[in-house]
């Protein structure tokens, strides 16, 4: 270890995936670390009030919606009694085992755990709010931002109402409603969605835009759409909330179409999943150089250093996409460089996945940013419905999806609808990662069966010669 290293002390102000995987590198590569965040244990948003607890809770949906089609296999379960006591306490337990053990790698690093809320009173001192209310000064040579980022509110629009809920009162899972708004068609919306309408509640989602989870592909969505559709109520698109009251027993919501048709339906609880904002406003940034853009996202460079040379930024509070493990990557490249390392921000493939069933996943470049760039690239869809195991599993809901550019025959991009897909996208990854091309993918024997084996044969139907379904190569 060298001997400039160990001498380093460094701050991380944020203990999510980006801010802990932060400073647990920077504590294994001998920098003196202090990490500052509220909670207990490291865990942030994600492991808190976000990835892990949705994930629990969409476990638990998935097996009683399985249990629920087995029927149709000539297995007949009774109807499922849920006891919502317990679902929480398992979902709890779930937080609680992950809390405890990043608290535990937090001491074998002997990492400095201060609990607070920190502010910058210049470059290189904090002021911090503890939790038992005393105020700490701390000096450091450098700190990296990793404060993470909170569901958009409107207040305008969305009144306080204990019936309008964001994702962090979905996953109390207080009660369950008989019926539901969700307020934005993305990612949180779809999966607490998923969880809410399997334990009964009546789910309807409206969307401004004309489709749900944008960013997606569009014929990936169509799968997933179709799929889902079933469960909810009601899907409205292109649509948006212009009102909501709250009203005895209920709220009403005013709707406005594209096409300015208007009308007003009631719901028991209204669930806002709009998007999220970054966590910049109060962290004092006004008394060093660093600096924000117009939606509060703090400006770095692709090594996470801020406008000021010793303070970094990364996770959710630097921008898109705010998923845990981009921060935690992020996390990296920012600790690496302020060892003196050469280390950049420069991914190929940030996979995204959505845990709906089936689940959505896609990495790389899609078929609608190549279309929006001009570049010329050759897609090849392969249906699950040509898969054996789909079909072992009664799932042909789903589809592998293959980006490649027709001159090197790079993979560019993946995207998958089906079960499982989030699992599959890091073969994707991988190979748009090591600049795989499509004669790599089918040369690379698949194990069988599996939905693995989708990749092999899309990447065939590049040449012409997948085996189970028949594209002649296009002249
Ligand atoms: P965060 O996890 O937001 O952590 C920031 C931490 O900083 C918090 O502990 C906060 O208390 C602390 N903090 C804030 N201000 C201060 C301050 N001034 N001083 C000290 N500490 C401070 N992403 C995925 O990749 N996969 C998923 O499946 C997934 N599911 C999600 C489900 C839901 C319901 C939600 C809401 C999000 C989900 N996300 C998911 C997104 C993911 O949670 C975030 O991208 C990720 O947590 C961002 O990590 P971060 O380190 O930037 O910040
Ligand atoms: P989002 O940005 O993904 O989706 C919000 C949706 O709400 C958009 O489709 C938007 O068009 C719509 N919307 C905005 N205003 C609206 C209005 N007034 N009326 C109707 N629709 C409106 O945001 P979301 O779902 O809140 O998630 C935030 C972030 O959290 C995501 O971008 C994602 O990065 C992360 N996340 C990741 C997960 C995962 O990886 N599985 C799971 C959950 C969240």
């Amino acid at each position: 270890m060298s001997e400039d290293i160990k001498g380093i002390n460094l701050v991380v102000i944020g203990g999510g995936p980006g801010g802990y995987a932060a400073a647990f590198l920077a504590a294994d590569l001998g920098m003196n670390v202090t990490l500052v965040d509220p909670e207990k244990n490291p865990g942030g948003v994600c492991l808190y009030r976000g990835c892990i607890p949705s994930k629990a809770l969409l476990h638990v949906a998935k097996l009683i919606d399985e249990s629920k089609e087995a029927h149709k296999r000539g297995v007949t379960f009774k109807e499922p009694e849920v006891d919502l006591d317990k679902l929480r306490a398992y979902k709890d337990g779930v937080v609680e085992k992950l809390t405890n053990g990043t608290g535990q790698l937090l001491k074998q690093r002997k990492i400095n755990h201060i609990r607070g809320h920190a502010k910058f009173v210049n470059a290189t001192t904090l002021e911090i709010d503890t939790i038992d209310r005393k105020k700490e000064t701390l000096s450091f040579q450098f700190a990296i931002i990793a404060t993470g980022s909170r569901p958009i509110h409107i207040p305008s629009l969305i009144p306080d109402s204990s019936r309008i809920i964001n994702s962090t009162g979905a996953l109390k899972l207080e009660d369950i409603p008989k019926s539901m708004l969700i307020m934005g068609g993305g990612v949180i919306g779809l999966e607490m969605g998923s969880v809410y309408s399997t334990l009964g509640s009546a789910v309807s989602v409206v969307e401004m835009l004309p489709g749900l989870i944008p960013g997606a592909d569009r014929d990936l969505v169509r799968i997933l759409q179709k799929s889902i559709e079933p469960k909810y109520k009601k899907i409205m698109l292109n649509t948006k909330v212009v009102a909501m009251k709250e009203v005895k027993g209920a709220i009403k919501v005013s709707f406005e179409t594209k096409d300015g048709e208007t009308f007003d339906e009631k719901y028991d609880k209204v669930l806002v999943t709009i998007g999220r904002t970054p966590n910049s406003g109060s962290l004092g940034l006004k008394n060093t150089k660093v600096a924000v853009d117009e939606k509060g996202f703090i400006q770095t460079d692709i090594q996470r250093r801020t406008h000021e040379p010793n303070i970094f930024a990364i996770g959710d509070v630097v921008g898109n996409p705010m998923l845990a493990h981009k921060a935690s990557h992020e996390g990296h490249v920012a600790v690496e460089t302020i060892a003196g390392h050469k280390a950049a921000f420069e991914p190929n493939a940030i996979p995204a996945v959505g845990y709906t069933d089936p689940e959505l996943a896609w990495a790389g470049l899609t078929e609608t940013e190549a279309k929006e760039q001009g570049q010329k690239v050759e897609v090849f869809r392969f249906p699950w419905a040509a898969s054996g195991r789909a079909i072992t599993m009664d799932r042909i809901d789903g589809m592998t999806k293959l980006i490649v550019d027709p001159e090197s025959e790079r993979i560019l991009g993946m995207g998958l609808v089906g079960v499982g897909a989030g699992e599959l996208i890091s073969e994707g990854v991988l190979a748009i990662e090591m600049a795989t091309l499509a004669s790599d993918l089918k040369m690379s024997i698949h194990p069988h069966p599996t939905i693995s084996e989708t990749i092999m044969e899309s990447a065939e139907m590049f040449f012409g010669t997948a085996t189970h379904v028949y594209r002649p190569k296009r002249k």
